[in-house]
């Protein structure tokens, strides 16, 4: 069975770029063996730090890396793992986020099918820094081939000693469990993740108290994406200031962009962050330009729950503070690209399906808001519309927005809102004609 689904990666670039580090084996074929990670590096951080590095030292690397979560938030990564109590009489226990649930998202399934060992490396760092003996991954249920290669991965790593018990005899034991999804949006966030981890219904739990307070099994846990993880033992490897060095002063690093939609050259890129938005759709190197030469018609810059950029707003850098400043957020770093032939109304009715049926129900503004935004667009985009639909959209918008247990609510509405807010007269003609301003074309990729 062949493990490497073909997507385009800028992994030859990465090979000859100094800079680039998370795809620089990824092309090879070999990379998922220990033995060939090992050749190119692999396990020399993990080394290095049972070799005496202090849980405080790692964390103090990281920190000063300037990392940041590439989950979604972007919240810094060594400050998260300084919240963990120290001598807490309970265990602690990282888990790896692999559900990659996030539309247009598909950077962390490159990692764990083609480098899963780095993904092993930087867990086995991180579990060190918390004091974490038992480590989970956390992977989406229907990545069956991501589940079967960190699997294999992690028998391996303990049968040539990176994993189990006194690791190249530094005293430090260390296990991993595989742990497949409960194939739901929802398990992504980090709270339902911990739920379904449990065995129990994937839904999110109110906070405080936070994970690495009290998180599985109500004891303190770190939960942190494929992709932070990563990038950790580059940090260990190479220091904080040469990571710091990558990026933008506060967005520090390289960030892997998945690019969907209507673009020539759909696939997944590793660039520093701050690296420009219209260079990655356009550049002949990355999404070289819009299919067909169409024209470009508007952006969803990090994933289906981030503001709507139009084109006028694509120069701009792709890092967290930028992306703010044009109203919209380098979420999960997942470009996806529409040209002129799409119906906003469309679009939006797509996602507010998604939204709608993913709402774990926990909170009420979620569960019957996002029910009722479908039940408008849907009418809306059959034709049959009415005036005063796109007040009353907004409305409900704004009655979810900020109001739900978990952003889950957020993030469904936030794309409406901007969407009606750059392109309200397509709205408004889909409810006065009964149908598209603009015919959809849906030859996807
Ligand atoms: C609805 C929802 C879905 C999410 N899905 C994912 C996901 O698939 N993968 C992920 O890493 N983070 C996801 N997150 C973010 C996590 O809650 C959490 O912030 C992240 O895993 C923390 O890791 P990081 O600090 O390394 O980014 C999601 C959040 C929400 C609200
Ligand atoms: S916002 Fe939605 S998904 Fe999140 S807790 Fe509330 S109902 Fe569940």
């Amino acid at each position: 069975m062949s493990f490497y689904s073909p997507v385009i990666t800028n992994a030859s670039e990465a090979t000859s770029n100094e800079k680039l580090h998370l795809f620089k084996y990824v092309e090879d074929p070999q990379q998922h063996k220990s033995e060939i990670f090992e050749s190119h590096g692999g396990y020399t951080a993990w080394r290095k730090v049972l070799g005496g590095m202090s849980t405080q030292q790692v964390i103090d690397e990281v920190k000063n890396s300037g990392l940041r979560g590439r989950g979604g938030a972007g919240f810094p990564t060594g400050m998260k793992w300084g919240f963990v109590p120290k001598n807490s009489p309970k265990p602690t226990y990282l888990c790896c986020n692999a559900d990659e649930s996030e539309p247009g998202t598909c950077k962390d399934r490159v990692l764990m099918e083609r480098d899963p060992h780095g993904v092993i490396e930087g867990m086995a760092i991180a579990a060190y820094a918390i004091g974490c003996h038992i480590m989970f991954i956390y992977i989406r249920g229907e990545f069956n081939h991501c589940i079967e290669r960190m699997e294999e991965a992690a028998r391996e790593a303990r049968e040539r000693g990176h994993l189990g018990e006194n690791i190249y005899g530094s005293g430090y034991d260390l296990e991993m469990i595989v742990h497949s999804g409960g194939g739901a949006y929802i398990c992504g966030e980090e709270t339902a993740l911990l739920n379904s981890l449990e065995g129990e219904r994937g839904m999110s739990r109110i906070r405080p108290p936070i994970p690495a307070i009290e998180g599985l099994y109500a004891s303190p846990t770190i939960v942190n994406n494929v992709e932070s993880l990563a990038a950790v033992p580059h940090i260990i490897n190479r220091g904080a200031d040469w990571y710091k060095a990558l990026g933008t002063e506060k967005s520090t690093g390289t960030k892997l962009f998945s690019l969907s939609g209507h673009v020539k050259r759909p696939g997944n890129f590793e660039v520093e962050l701050g690296f420009s938005l219209e260079k990655l759709i356009y550049d002949p190197e990355y999404g070289g330009g819009i299919l067909d030469d169409k024209k470009l018609k508007g952006v969803i810059p990090g994933g289906a729950s981030t503001p709507f950029l139009t084109p006028e707003m694509i120069n701009v850098g792709l890092d967290y503070e930028s992306l703010t400043t044009v109203g919209s957020m380098l979420g999960s770093g997942a470009v996806m690209v529409f040209h002129e032939g799409t119906c906003i109304v469309w679009i939006i009715k797509k996602l507010i399906h998604f939204f709608r049926h993913e709402s774990c129900g926990k909170c009420t503004p979620c569960r019957e808001g996002t029910g009722w935004l479908e039940n408008m667009i849907n009418r809306i985009e059959a034709g049959q519309g009415q005036p005063g639909d796109i007040e009353k959209i907004e409305e409900v918008c704004g009655n979810i927005l900020g109001r739900t247990i978990c952003p889950l609510g957020d993030a469904a509405v936030m794309p409406i809102q901007s969407a009606i807010k750059n392109w309200r007269e397509e709205w408004q003609y889909h409810i006065d004609h009964g149908k598209c301003q603009v015919e959809t074309d849906f030859s996807f990729r």
